[in-house]
C-alpha cells in the first residue's frame, strides 16, 4: 500500500501514466497470433470462445439487433464477439476498437480468415477512450467485459466520451457491472433501460460455470436519452 502510494507519487512527479489496465502492454507476434495464442488471455479461453462470442450476438438479437443496426464494440479484443456480430450485421455497420494493438491486428486477421473481408469492418487502436476520431453514432454498443478491467479514472473517461458515438434512442450494453452507478450514467445521457441477473440470462449454455456466473451480473442495458 504505502509501496503504491509512492510509486503513484513519483509517477505523477515525473508525468509517467499508470498503464491503463490489464491488457495494455500484451503484445503478440505474427507467429503467436497465426497460433492465436490471445485465446488463452480471454475467460474461458479457447474452449468456449466461440460460445461466449455466440452470447453477445443473441443477447442483443433478443433486445432488437438487426442486420440493418449499426454497433460499436467497446474493447472489442480479437473478435471472440465481433466475427459473429460483422457475419450478421449489413456491410459497414460494425465498428469495433480495443487499446490493444496485438489485439487489433489479430481481429484484421481474423476478418479474413473467416472470409468477412466485404463486409468491411471498422477495427481501429484507440486509447483512453478517445473517441472523437470515430465521427458516428451507432444504434448498439457494447463493451463485454471491458470496463471491469478498468481503473475508476479510466471509467470516468469512458462516460465523459460514449455519448458522442451513440444515437438519441441508442441501446449500450455493460457486463460484469458490479461497480456501476447511477451517477456514472448523467455524464453520458444514460437511463437504465433493463438490468439483467444471473437468473434472467442462461448463462451456463454459453460455457460459464455458476461461479463465473455471478462475475458477467449484473448485466446492464442502458439507453441514450432523446433529445
Ligand atoms: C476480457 S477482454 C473482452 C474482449 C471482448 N469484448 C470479448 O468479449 O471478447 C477485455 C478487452 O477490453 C480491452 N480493453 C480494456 N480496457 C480498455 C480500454 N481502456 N480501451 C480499449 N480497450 C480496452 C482489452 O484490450 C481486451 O481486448
Amino acid at each position: 500500500m504505502a509501496a503504491n502510494a509512492i510509486s503513484g507519487a513519483l509517477r505523477q512527479l515525473f508525468g509517467i501514466r499508470a498503464p491503463a489496465g490489464k491488457y495494455t502492454n500484451l503484445t503478440y507476434t505474427a507467429t503467436a497470433i497465426g497460433r492465436e495464442e490471445y485465446k488463452n488471455q480471454l475467460g474461458g479461453g479457447r474452449e468456449t470462445w466461440d460460445a461466449r462470442g455466440r452470447f453477445q450476438l443473441d443477447l442483443l438479437r433478443a433486445r432488437g439487433l438487426l442486420p440493418t443496426s449499426t454497433l460499436l464494440d467497446i474493447g472489442c479484443g480479437p473478435l471472440r464477439a465481433g466475427v459473429q456480430f460483422i457475419r450478421y450485421l449489413d456491410a459497414g455497420n460494425y465498428f469495433g476498437f480495443d487499446y490493444n494493438v496485438s489485439f487489433i491486428t489479430a481481429a484484421e486477421r481474423a476478418v479474413t480468415e473467416h472470409g468477412l473481408s466485404t463486409k468491411q469492418p471498422s477495427l481501429v487502436a484507440l486509447s483512453d477512450f478517445e473517441m472523437s476520431g470515430i465521427r458516428r453514432t451507432f444504434d448498439y454498443a457494447i463493451a463485454f467485459s471491458v470496463l471491469n478491467h478498468c481503473s475508476p479514472s479510466q471509467r470516468r473517461l469512458f462516460f465523459s466520451n460514449i455519448g458522442q458515438c451513440l444515437a438519441p434512442g441508442a441501446k449500450l450494453f455493460i457486463s460484469h457491472a458490479r461497480w456501476l452507478k447511477e451517477a456514472d450514467l448523467e455524464r453520458a445521457g444514460l437511463v437504465i433501460s433493463e438490468r439483467f441477473g444471473v437468473h434472467d440470462l442462461d448463462l451456463s449454455e454459453y460455457g460459464w460455470q455458476p461461479p463465473e456466473q455471478r462475475l458477467v451480473c449484473p448485466l446492464y442495458e442502458l439507453e441514450r436519452r432523446s433529445g
